[in-house]
């Protein structure tokens, strides 16, 4: 029976680790060993992820892979990506080789603008909070000066800050909504302060102006935080190429592959169950990446799939034209990304990413992320709509499945030849398996 504990914080990582392994394993000493394998050998820099988080009792390693060869506004990268599934790099690589001989990925930031919102409640004469907000303005300026020095000597700073009337939706809502440039940094914790001290500055001229009745100076702050949706802050990566230049080795003629491929496009642009699927293999090129460089997944993913339902319906990101014999297939993604500030300093994997990467702006990063993100639909949709998706990528398991059964790389060798010509099954690899070890199951391995 396992126990509530009282303050687990507060043990040293030596007692948590004895507490969990107590509490919830049968093989004490090897679920400690397990934990202390994945400990870096320098303690210096195994402190450092101790710290990243709480609680910490191990690390958890995700593969981190290359994809080279991708030609982005004429500049070539090798791409990181941090993803624990195959296929994901092996076709970022393979999009990046096609599209390197057919010009490249060609990038637009379209916008850099990020939004962060004073929620409060106001019960009263909306005409007069309009005009007050817009007399103390300034204010909202002047006390945020120690905040924006930085920001504004980098070349960004407050945008804009109105006030928005959401009372139609839920009673007495409304918000300051600011609009703000980060530059090279995310932003999360500038956006925020700022917005902390624009709800003091407003709470604070409000309760010292007598034009406000009681009731009215009554405004509730309920939250101020920065929106992880940014509409404005989007990038656009494309591909074209003339259509005869589709050759796609698969035997479809490059007429048929340009239609199929388009229409497969139209699919996901129209039908949410599609659209989802369609997307998550955009964000395989996305999330992995914007790990690598030591980004928010979750925040990047949350703006993605709000910008994806931003018409009403749950749509595509990416689209397709064929016109005047021309191929052109893009992607638009709202990425708040930063390089510098967060984890980009501390984690050196991350520096790793960056200096790569060739120590990109914020701004050259959303190109390469949205390019991944691009590479790995087409890839995905070039797959769906000539071979079938399962050829490719139960060639990657096979090597997953191998690893399962601790197969080696003698074994490996030969098992992965023989799948060249077979189709790849978990039933027909472990069969072949078996029969190149000599045994009649893999539990006689565990056996013995
Ligand atoms: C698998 O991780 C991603 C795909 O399902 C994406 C797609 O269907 O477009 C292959």
């Amino acid at each position: 029976m396992t126990n509530p504990i009282k303050g687990f914080s507060k043990l040293s990582k030596q007692g948590k680790i004895e507490w969990i392994v107590d509490q919830y394993f049968q093989d004490k000493e090897g679920a400690v060993e397990l934990l202390q394998s994945y400990w870096h050998d320098d303690q210096k820099v195994q402190k450092l992820h101790d710290e990243f988080i709480e609680n910490t009792v191990s690390n958890f390693y995700t593969p981190y892979g290359v994809a080279p060869n991708f030609l982005i506004d004429g500049k070539l990268y090798a791409i990181p990506f941090a993803i624990e599934e195959s296929s994901v790099v092996a076709a970022a690589a393979k999009s990046a080789s096609f599209w390197l001989e057919r010009g490249g990925f060609k990038t637009t930031i379209i916008s850099t603008t990020k939004i962060g919102h004073v929620h409060f409640m106001y019960d009263g004469d909306v005409e007069k909070l309009r005009t007050f907000i817009d007399e103390i303005k300034d204010r909202f300026y002047t006390d945020t000066a120690s905040i924006t020095a930085n920001m504004q000597a980098r070349g960004g700073g407050i945008l804009d800050i109105k006030l928005v009337d959401k009372s139609d939706q839920l009673e007495n809502y409304f918000q300051l909504e600011a609009r703000f440039e980060t530059c090279d940094s995310m932003g999360a914790n500038f956006i925020n302060s700022c917005l902390e001290q624009f709800a003091q500055t407003f709470t604070a001229a409000i309760a010292d102006d007598s034009r406000f009745s009681e009731s009215e100076k009554a405004v509730q702050i309920v939250m101020c935080i920065l929106s992880n949706y940014t509409p404005e802050c989007v990038v656009r990566s494309e591909v074209s190429c003339p259509i005869e230049q589709l050759t796609d080795g698969s035997g479809i003629s490059h007429e048929e592959f340009a239609q199929k491929f388009s229409r497969a496009v139209k699919i996901a642009e129209i039908e949410p169950y599609r659209a989802t699927t369609h997307n998550k293999g955009i964000m395989n090129g996305i999330d992995a990446v914007v790990i690598a460089t030591g980004n928010d997944f979750r925040a990047i993913e949350a703006a993605c799939h709000t910008y994806a339902s931003r018409n009403g319906q749950y749509s595509s990101l990416t689209h397709c034209e064929v016109k005047d014999g021309i191929f052109r297939f893009w992607i638009d993604a709202p990425m708040a990304l930063g390089t510098v500030g967060g984890l980009t300093t501390l984690h050196p994997m991350v520096k790793f990413s960056l200096e790569l990467l060739g120590k990109p702006s914020a701004y050259e990063l959303m190109s390469i992320i949205a390019s991944s993100g691009l590479a790995q639909n087409f890839a995905a949709l070039r797959a769906l709509t000539t071979t079938g998706i399962q050829k490719g990528h139960m060639k990657m398991h096979l090597l997953n499945i191998l690893n399962q059964l601790e197969a080696t790389n003698e074994e490996k060798e030969i098992i992965v030849d023989h799948f060249k010509h077979n189709t790849v099954s978990h039933s027909a690899a472990v069969k072949k398996f078996c029969e190149v070890r000599g045994i009649k199951s893999p539990e006689e391995i565990k056996k013995a």
